[in-house]
């Protein structure tokens, strides 16, 4: 073959960027080009130059921040000592992933497609936008730029118009091949007793789960956990805003159920053998038992994306289990794919009980090709150093909700983590700590206004618990929940606060009384104080929490005790909201 080899690129923050970059990948392979599809902070960037095609995919976060896996790609692309031209041998496109619903949508693909075109790169198409809000997924958005840049490359590069593509319903070569080693496990995995992955992660830490308490009273609708680690000898340091993250693992019942499905022993072992240019995954021991795969890498209980069709199609013969296989995994039947799949929430390990006839036929060496890896979860950090030093704890809601199915969904991470018992024997959790992005004041007399319901009060204690070490005593917090008696989080800490003149605490308890009485209530009930901190005092004001609409209304709140207190116009207070944007003294963070 005499074509180009492809680079695919992606920046993946929940996965659905690399799923969309190994599709792309596995198109090229039909069209037999040769193909590399890595994270942006897995390649040597500087070797850009000696590309000649590359496809970028890219996530944009929710603050319009690239993913973490391409943040020092990202770093690295913008310095100004970059020669403008010095990319005038690429030819590249620029695939983005977003969501409509946050502001800076797809903030970041846009503003690579110009700088990489800033750098000298020739462009084979606009930059394509994928939207999760409508576009189903963000597939059938997808599939238009895909046709559209598949078109343009066989422009460019005529010798592979000559190229006859592989049939779309047989399967291409697995990426690795599975060699059952003789000697079975003698006894059941230690579990979570010794710590499993491998230290390739430096940054990784086994830390002691410490204890592990429900905070919720036993009649609230919600299990919520304060959840304390050891992080003795970790060198891991973090402060207020901070996160953690972790890799949850699936429930002994899923792990045991997809075994049967595939009739596969979870006591043997295995060593992975790449049939390509692939390494093994660090993440996996060599060699491995099926147990440790499927629990702690295969993310089996999470929604199936359409790659995930695509692929369990093609081995599909009974003839009604394909049909409806193909169907999905076109992109007419997307609407119908997100009926079946994405609305009721229906996990793969479902999906294989959906269709058996196809489960059976599956061959054990596509598993990695079919299941994503589990990605990891971050929770912000809810303690602090200087309070409880060689701690670290966080304050986890544990996911539960009901769909159309039978079953209720379960958050995998939350669940697992609720599962873990130190009370039963030491239990050890692997974690790393990132920067987050809230970003506390420096200065030391500036106030804080700090607007956290239910767990989003999470990394305010943490800043509360730094600041009254240090002797900031101007805080103020604005808390919510349902019930003062049923997850008022933290009560007794707060009083202890409030009592030695540290805080100044307003609650909002949605359903002790007929109406709905909300944070953004009580901002807009302390319009004075609040006017006097922010224009008086340069107090900075914080929002964190897990109700989509929830920071919109506290800005709104905010807004009008501007007005109110202030006596700014509409124009002017949201100038100054505006402001206070830019010089990050109004942040928020939200998560679901
Ligand atoms: P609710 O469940 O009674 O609606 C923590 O979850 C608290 O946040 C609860 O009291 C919850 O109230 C409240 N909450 C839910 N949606 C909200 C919103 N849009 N704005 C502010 N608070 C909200």
């Amino acid at each position: 073959m005499s074509g180009p080899t492809l680079l695919i690129l992606y920046g993946s923050q929940t996965g659905t960027a690399q799923d969309t970059a190994q599709r792309i990948g596995r198109q090229a392979r039909r069209r037999q080009l040769q193909v590399h599809v890595m994270p942006l902070d897995q390649y040597n960037v500087t070797n850009l130059i000696l590309e000649s095609l590359v496809v970028f995919v890219c996530a944009t976060t929710g603050q319009g921040d690239p993913p973490d896996n391409m943040k020092n790609f990202w770093r690295f692309l913008f310095r100004k000592s970059l020669p403008v031209g010095s990319l005038s041998r690429l030819d590249c496109a620029v695939l983005g992933l977003g969501d409509s619903s946050y502001p800076k949508f797809n903030f970041v693909a846009k503003k690579l497609h110009k700088r990489l075109q800033q750098l000298g790169a020739s462009l084979l198409l606009p930059v394509g936008l994928a939207d999760e809000q409508h576009d189903l997924g963000s597939d059938a958005g997808i599939d238009v730029w895909l046709a559209s840049f598949w078109k343009k490359t066989l422009s460019w590069y005529p010798c592979l118009s000559d190229v006859i593509p592989l049939r779309e319903d047989e399967p291409l070569p697995p990426t690795y091949t599975f060699h059952f080693l003789e000697d079975r496990i003698e006894k059941a995995d230690d579990r979570l007793r010794i710590p499993t992955e491998r230290t390739v992660d430096s940054h990784l830490f086994p830390a002691k789960m410490l204890f592990n308490r429900r905070v919720t009273d036993l009649s609230h609708f919600q299990d919520v956990r304060h959840i304390e680690f050891d992080i003795t000898g970790s060198n891991i340091e973090f402060t207020a805003g901070d996160v953690v993250s972790m890799r949850p693992r699936n429930t002994a019942e899923d792990v045991q159920q997809f075994c049967q499905l595939l009739r596969l022993d979870p006591q043997a072992k295995f060593i992975l053998r790449p049939t390509g240019n692939t390494v093994v995954p660090a993440r996996l021991p060599q060699p491995c038992t099926v147990r440790h795969l499927v629990e702690a890498y295969l993310d089996i209980a999470a929604v199936p994306r359409r790659s995930f069709f695509e692929l369990l199609s093609t081995f599909a013969t009974n003839e009604l289990e394909r049909d409806k296989l193909v169907e999905f995994s076109s992109a007419a039947g997307q609407s119908e794919l997100h009926s079946y799949c994405n609305r009721p929430r229906r996990t793969a390990l479902e999906v294989l009980v959906d269709f058996p006839h196809t489960t059976a036929e599956l061959k054990v060496d596509y598993i990695l090709d079919l299941f994503p890896e589990i990605q990891p979860r971050s929770f912000s950090i809810a303690s602090s150093l200087k309070a409880h030093p060689h701690r670290l704890q966080i304050l986890v809601a544990v996911v539960c909700y009901k769909t159309k199915l039978y079953k209720p969904r379960r958050g995998l991470c939350s669940t697992w983590l609720a599962s873990l018992d130190p009370a039963q024997g030491e239990v050890f959790v692997p974690l790393w700590v990132k920067k987050g992005s809230l970003k506390l004041p420096k200065e030391k007399d500036t106030p804080v206004i700090m607007v956290g319901p239910g767990t989003g009060v999470a990394p305010f204690r943490s800043a509360l618990q730094e600041r009254t070490a240090e002797g900031r005593t101007e805080n103020v917090l604005f808390f919510g929940c349902r019930s003062e008696s049923k997850d008022f989080f933290f009560r007794s800490e707060w009083e202890d606060m409030k009592e030695a003149g540290h805080l100044t605490l307003f609650t909002a308890f949605s359903r002790d009384q007929e109406e709905k009485v909300y944070v953004q209530h009580r901002v807009k009930e302390n319009a004075r104080l609040l006017w006097d901190l922010v224009a008086s005092k340069g107090a900075c004001f914080y929002i964190a929490g897990n109700a989509k609409q929830m920071p919109a209304s506290v800005t709104e709140a905010l807004k009008e005790a501007m007005e109110q207190e202030g006596g700014l116009s509409v124009e002017e207070a949201e100038q100054m909201l505006g402001a206070m944007e830019k010089t990050g003294r109004l942040q928020s963070e939200t998560w679901s």
